[in-house]
């Protein structure tokens, strides 16, 4: 059990990548008395966070500054982030960057050595001195790097080591089923004692929602725990506080630049318990994937240092789609890619010759590597790229402190939808907003008391997927329907709802998902019992065909042009309207 006997505090934290180690870290330095535990479905380092590469982005280097940071980032979200978020992040950076030297990291500095360059008041102490590259919209150098182009490891590895050592209890392979949900408690104050001072619940056996011992419960539910599949069993772990950091669902497509593991169980989760998620039509598509199998991510820092995109014909055509060419936001990008593609029937390549077969292995080691390894030497020949499918916007709406709308439950890192993003994240800023808002989660919980028991966050962001619209729109389906294969929804989501997309498509995508089934998919932790039975395979699955349906409404929703969201048969608009569908933005600059 997550909870040590007489502990003041039990958070289950659920992903070991940036977001859920720094929120574990923070923690434990804050609340020394909580009791922590980490569940992650794979190793410990499985997730997203090794595969970054471009860095973390952050205004330290003399000459920049935070204010430009929040203005890159504002644009690149096409008019949809909460700017009240975007300076928290933008704001809080430096500082984070401070937690991840002490942890361990070690960034890469100028001249490869310790060597300062003066500050201007941005860059003082420990972060002078950082090397920092340009990716897509960015108005300077500021992406903090480590290993050159291995920052993600870098990170992971730190993390693991400072985890490992702090002695912080880490359940590896163990998948997230479902949340468990229980009744909230009656306010202290009507006489019923605190939740949290009446013990431990005894399991039901079923998994259904139980009641605490107390007999005091009022309005719920709120979330106190989470079902876990782990050596086929299933566990219950009860939790004062349970933190999402389980990370995005780039699995949706047959092409990404994500690990197997990005299936969306956290959001799915989040989901069935009836915490507001939002945004998940912003899919970002990454404009560089090597065209091979596995899809090899190539950081947009190789274009910042002045590689360039050619079509068949060997012709630059980023110049004629934006005024920042290569380095314009990354939505951008992806779609002239994929128009060029479509209109020369063609693939494009990166030609990266100009930067030297040196400076290639010293600053792009990792990247050098994988285009050897598919039979390319990319200092002597343009590589074929494609894009993929990356970052997933939206996510489990939470406040700047990664409440989310459910009691009990809290969401950092990808999984959450924090409003930094908008319609489209600025390269390298998700590490970021993995340590960012991982902190402030950790803080926030850190204070939590008995007394603070009651409703979820009053998130000003309802814009949420309908869970019932998502149950509706599978619904009207006349003949049996049938399980699919994992790689039917991939096919289906890429084919209509990828890089470009319009009502038909997703009509007809919205229409082949009513016709499949995953019959766990419609279940709570209630209904979970044959549980072991269901492999985790299928129970991803599973997760991936609520949010393909989850996905499609969104996308069908929102009837505009914005960011990564690109509906062929509407123009673009301002961003700052929600068309129509199944809510309004409430909290956009422009309202
Ligand atoms: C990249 O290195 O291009 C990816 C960085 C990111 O996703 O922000």
């Amino acid at each position: 059990a997550p909870r040590d006997a007489g502990c003041a505090l039990g958070v289950v934290i659920v992903g070991s990548g940036i977001a859920g180690l720094t929120t574990a870290l923070t923690l434990q330095r804050l609340r020394p008395d909580a009791s922590i535990t980490i569940v992650t479905k794979g190793s410990i380092d499985d997730g997203c966070t090794r595969h970054a590469q471009g860095g973390i982005a952050s205004a330290v280097l003399p000459g920049d500054s935070v204010e430009s940071h929040i203005a890159d980032t504002l644009v690149a979200g096409a008019g949809l982030c909460d700017p009240a978020a975007v300076r928290v992040l933008c704001e809080e950076g430096p500082e984070r960057l401070r937690d991840l030297l002490a942890w361990g990291v070690e960034f890469d500095r100028v001249d490869g050595g310790r060597d300062e360059v003066p500050g201007d008041g941005v860059a003082a102490g420990d972060l002078a001195g950082l090397d920092a590259g340009r990716e897509g919209a960015h108005s300077f150098h500021r992406i903090v790097h480590a290993g050159g182009d291995a920052t993600g490891l870098s990170v992971q590895n730190a993390l693991v080591r400072a985890t490992r050592a702090a002695g912080i209890r880490v359940l590896e392979h163990a998948f997230l089923a479902d949340l468990l949900l229980v009744p909230a408690p009656e306010p202290a104050a009507s006489g019923g004692e605190s939740w949290r001072s009446v013990g431990t619940a005894a399991e039901t056996g079923d998994g259904s929602a139980r009641r605490r011992d107390s007999g005091e419960v009022g309005a719920g539910p709120r979330v106190g725990g989470a079902v876990v599949l782990r050596e086929g069993r299933r566990e219950v772990l009860e939790a004062d506080e349970v933190v999402l950091a389980s990370g995005g669902a780039g699995q949706l497509y047959p092409f990404t630049t994500n690990p197997a593991v990005a299936t969306g169980d956290g959001i799915a989760a989040a989901l069935r318990a009836g915490a507001a998620v939002a945004d998940l039509e912003f899919v970002q598509f990454h404009p560089t994937a090597l065209a091979v199998p596995g899809c090899f991510l190539v950081s947009e820092a190789v274009r910042g240092d002045g590689a360039v995109l050619r079509n068949a014909a060997g012709e630059r055509f980023m110049p004629a789609a934006h005024p920042l060419a290569e380095l314009a936001p990354r939505d951008v990008v992806a779609r002239a890619i994929a128009l060029e593609m479509e209109r020369t029937g063609a693939p494009v390549v990166l030609d990266a010759r100009g930067l030297g077969s040196e400076e290639l292995e010293r600053r792009f080691p990792t990247i050098s590597a994988a285009c050897r390894a598919a039979g390319f030497d990319w200092a002597r020949e343009p590589v074929p790229v494609a894009p993929a499918a990356h970052y997933g916007m939206g996510g489990v709406v939470t406040d700047l402190d990664g409440r989310t709308s459910l009691a009990g439950l809290w969401a950092v890192g990808e999984v959450a939808r924090t409003g930094v993003h908008g319609a489209n994240r600025l390269a390298s800023n998700s590490l970021l907003e993995g340590l960012v808002f991982g902190h402030r989660a950790a803080r926030a919980l850190a204070r939590v008391v008995a007394s603070d028991v009651g409703p979820g966050a009053s998130v000003p962001v309802p814009v949420s997927v309908d869970r019932a619209a998502v149950d509706r729109a599978a619904s009207p389906s006349l003949s049996p329907r049938r399980r699919p294969q994992r790689e039917e929804i991939q096919a289906l989501m890429w084919r209509h709802v990828g890089v470009l997309r319009d009502a038909e498509g997703l009509q007809s995508a919205a229409a082949a998902l009513a016709e499949w089934d995953m019959s766990i998919d419609a279940r709570g932790a209630s209904g979970i019992a044959d549980l072991p039975a269901a492999s985790v395979h299928e129970l991803e699955t599973a997760n991936l065909l609520l949010l393909a349906r989850a996905t499609v409404a969104a996308a069908l929703a929102r009837r505009e042009s914005v960011g990564a969201h690109f509906r062929a048969d509407a123009g673009p608009t301002s961003g700052r309207r929600h068309a129509s569908g199944i809510a309004a933005r409430s909290t956009t600059p422009a309202e």
